[in-house]
């Protein structure tokens, strides 16, 4: 049941380039960034006070919360400042006709 565990969370125009979004997504609500390299589903809370990261600015693929400048790469998954290296939540994200479909990881499915 792989298949079916992909979700419509957003459409391709609703995340213009340079911008975070939030959609709402297996019961909670999870960010969407728009940046050079693409789209990227991630963890909206913020690691250190659960501050929206959809709220923060991007510079490049690393979204910076608003409140004290934790960051975080996208691309890679792992905070960049305080902490770097450490790992971040950000998950499968595919487009199907327009549309942005994301995925709980697999270890998370169907436990
Ligand atoms: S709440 Fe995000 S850096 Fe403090």
């Amino acid at each position: 049941m792989m298949g079916s565990d992909w979700v419509a969370v957003a459409g391709l125009a609703d995340v213009p380039k340079g911008e975070i979004r939030e959609v709402l997504f297996d019961g909670g609500v999870i960010a969407i960034a728009h940046t050079e390299s693409g789209f990227f589903a991630f963890d909206n809370n913020c690691a250190h006070m659960g501050v929206s990261l959809a709220q923060g600015a991007l510079c490049g693929d690393v979204v910076i919360c608003p409140l004290h400048k934790w960051s975080y790469d996208l691309k890679t998954a792992v905070m960049t400042y305080p902490q770097a290296g450490r790992p971040f939540s950000v998950f499968p994200l595919k487009i199907v006709n327009d549309q942005l479909l994301v995925r709980r990881f697999p270890e998370e499915v169907g436990e």
